[in-house]
């Protein structure tokens, strides 16, 4: 993938960057040129990860769930690489559920993980990189997700988690603007993206009667994407070096779609 804006001099905190999009996320700012401090509840691939990647990528065990473990984050990478000045707020889960099946512990957790886990990312941010805090302004990206645009059947639970992220990000953006942090707070909406995550996804709505197999997925999300392909983790990733870019430099609380226009309708 073309390294298609600079990030060099960057540091930038990627949750649930072990893999899927915000292992590519964390490949692609270091092919711009920042260093990336890659978190993720997985610790065995997150380290494989910043093995490959170099000296420009170290990697902490943290749960997004915690506030304990987003002090610890911060703080380390202040040590490693000093202090960000790009938080990806990407880890997140998915659950696929019929809102009149929805089993209640699954919704705590989806809640707990993308809502509650983003938004101690944002206080976080505002807390170290704020410019009123002795910080150095920056970016953060939020990863929202198009089921925050269309109403699907089977993401009910999922999208409402995903249409809390986009709402944090654009009071965000105004509080940071408020209190004077030189921050710009985005998200972006990706549509289906081939990942583990977009695996599992499909499996369940096989399993849930909404399709009947993979190619059926397959020829109907093709059908629904104006651009004819699927997307992959490099498309978003593109996306987030952009707005985490001084390109966006006068870019905040908006939601970029990366899905090739399916949530047109
Ligand atoms: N793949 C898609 O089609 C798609 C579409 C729209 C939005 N998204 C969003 O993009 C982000 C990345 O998704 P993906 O497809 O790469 O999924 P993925 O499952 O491949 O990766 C998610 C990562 O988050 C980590 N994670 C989960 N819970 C965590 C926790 N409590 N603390 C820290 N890390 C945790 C996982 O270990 C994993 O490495 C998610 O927020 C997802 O909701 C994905």
């Amino acid at each position: 993938m073309l390294p298609t804006v600079s990030l060099a001099g960057r540091t930038a905190i990627i949750t649930g960057g072990a893999r899927g999009i915000g292992g590519t996320i964390a490949r692609h700012f270091a092919e711009c040129g920042a260093n990336v401090f890659v978190t993720d509840i997985l610790t065995a691939e997150g380290e494989a990860l910043c093995l490959e990647i170099g000296n420009a990528a170290a990697f902490l065990r943290q749960d997004v769930r915690s506030e304990e473990d987003w002090d610890a984050a911060f703080a380390a990478c202040a040590e490693t690489f000093g202090t960000p000045d790009i938080l990806v707020n990407n880890a997140g889960i998915e659950v696929t559920s019929f809102i009149a099946h929805a089993d209640v512990e699954d919704l705590r957790r989806l809640f707990d993980v993308n809502v509650i886990g983003t938004a101690i990312g944002v206080k976080k941010a505002f807390a170290v990189m704020g410019k009123a805090a002795g910080g150095k302004g920056g970016a953060v990206l939020n990863l929202s997700s198009m089921s925050a645009l269309i109403a699907s059947p089977g993401f009910g639970p999922y999208g409402a988690t995903k249409s809390a992220v986009e709402r944090l990000t654009k009071v965000a953006a105004v509080e940071a603007g408020a209190l004077e942090t030189g921050l710009r707070i985005n998200c972006l909406y990706p549509g289906i993206i081939a990942t583990d995550m977009q695996q599992k996804l499909q499996d369940d709505l096989i399993a849930m009667g909404v399709f009947p197999d993979a190619q059926a997925v397959g020829e109907f999300v093709l059908s629904k994407t104006p651009l004819r392909r699927l997307g992959s983790p490099e498309d978003v990733a593109k996306a987030a070096a952009y707005l985490c870019s001084d390109y966006a430099d006068f870019i905040t609380g908006v939601g970029l779609p990366v899905d090739g226009g399916m949530a047109l309708g």
